[in-house]
């Protein structure tokens, strides 16, 4: 019997590598995906070692069109899909003005066009095989974010995006989870120029999550029939309260939150 196959987009570093290193143990078959050859190359070798499973990787920037039609049409071909796991992504740190609009560009093909153009290609393949496919969005998904203009809103539209398939296919046997974490420590805020020593805290409303145990949330939210996976009591409680709250209380506190940091401009 042929192995289950996964492809993973942003498998890398952080979260993507978790999902690889989770679909392993799994026995998935992989198709890992990112800039760095390096790093795709050690952890393939290294999930081959690990366990009875082969992995592949390919190199490509998704937010090139020719790599992402590259990716896009080895997806549409593949003979089997069983799980698709939409992770790359990042944000930008500046005001949407200051940001040269090929950078804003980029995000939005990150985010917005492989995700869509990926989950179409493998829809087909996921339904014969009542595969799973997850899409990580973000608990910032449900605010704004200022200091990154296109975040939010990207994520918002991967989170919402996701929870329309997950209920136009339910009957059909394919999961789909939109995968929402709070702060999780991955190399993400690193490339933003934090410090991770300071920025991640162990205790409290932002505790920051490791991608294991928000990788391991999801597989549980994904067995339960879950459609929206959030890690940590904490980013529940955010996300609850993001929900509840009068939405001028948050406008309000934020715009306090960005004179106190970047002053009164
Ligand atoms: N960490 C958090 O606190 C947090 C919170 C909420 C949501 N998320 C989301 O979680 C996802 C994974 O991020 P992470 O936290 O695991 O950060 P990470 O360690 O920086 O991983 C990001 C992955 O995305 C890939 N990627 C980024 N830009 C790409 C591009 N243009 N083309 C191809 N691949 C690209 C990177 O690969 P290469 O560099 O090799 O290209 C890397 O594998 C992202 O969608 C992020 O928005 C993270």
């Amino acid at each position: 019997m042929t192995k289950p196959f996964a492809v993973i987009t942003g498998a890398s570093s952080g979260l993507g590598a978790a999902f690889a290193h989770s679909l392993a143990t799994r026995g998935y078959d992989l198709l890992l995906t990112g800039r760095r050859e390096d790093k795709l190359q050690a952890l393939c070798l290294k999930l081959e070692q690990l366990h009875p499973i082969s992995c592949q990787y390919r190199c490509g920037d998704l937010a090139e069109t020719d790599d992402r039609q590259a990716l896009l049409q080895e997806i549409t071909l593949l003979p089997r899909l069983d799980a698709l796991i939409n992770n790359a992504g990042y944000a930008e740190d500046g005001r949407f003005g200051d940001i040269d609009w090929s950078r804003h560009q980029a995000l939005l093909d990150v985010h917005i066009q492989a995700t869509t153009q990926f989950t179409h290609a493998a829809l087909p393949n996921l339904l014969a095989h009542r595969g799973i496919l997850v899409n990580v969005a973000s608990v910032a998904s449900w605010m704004p974010t200022p200091q990154s203009a296109l975040y939010g809103p990207t994520k918002a539209y991967i989170r919402s995006f996701s929870e329309s398939l997950a209920l136009a296919y339910h009957r059909s046997g394919l999961k789909v989870l939109a995968l929402c974490p709070g702060f999780t420590v991955t190399e993400f805020h690193e490339k933003l120029g934090l410090d991770p020593a300071e920025f991640y805290r162990s205790r409290g409303l932002v505790k920051a999550w490791s991608a294991e145990a928000v990788v391991e949330r999801a597989f549980k939210d994904l067995d339960k029939g879950r459609i929206v996976s959030v890690k940590g009591w904490n980013y529940r409680l955010i996300v609850g309260l993001l929900r509840l709250l009068p939405m001028r209380w948050l406008h309000f506190g934020m715009k306090h939150a960005q004179v106190a940091r970047y002053g009164a401009d």
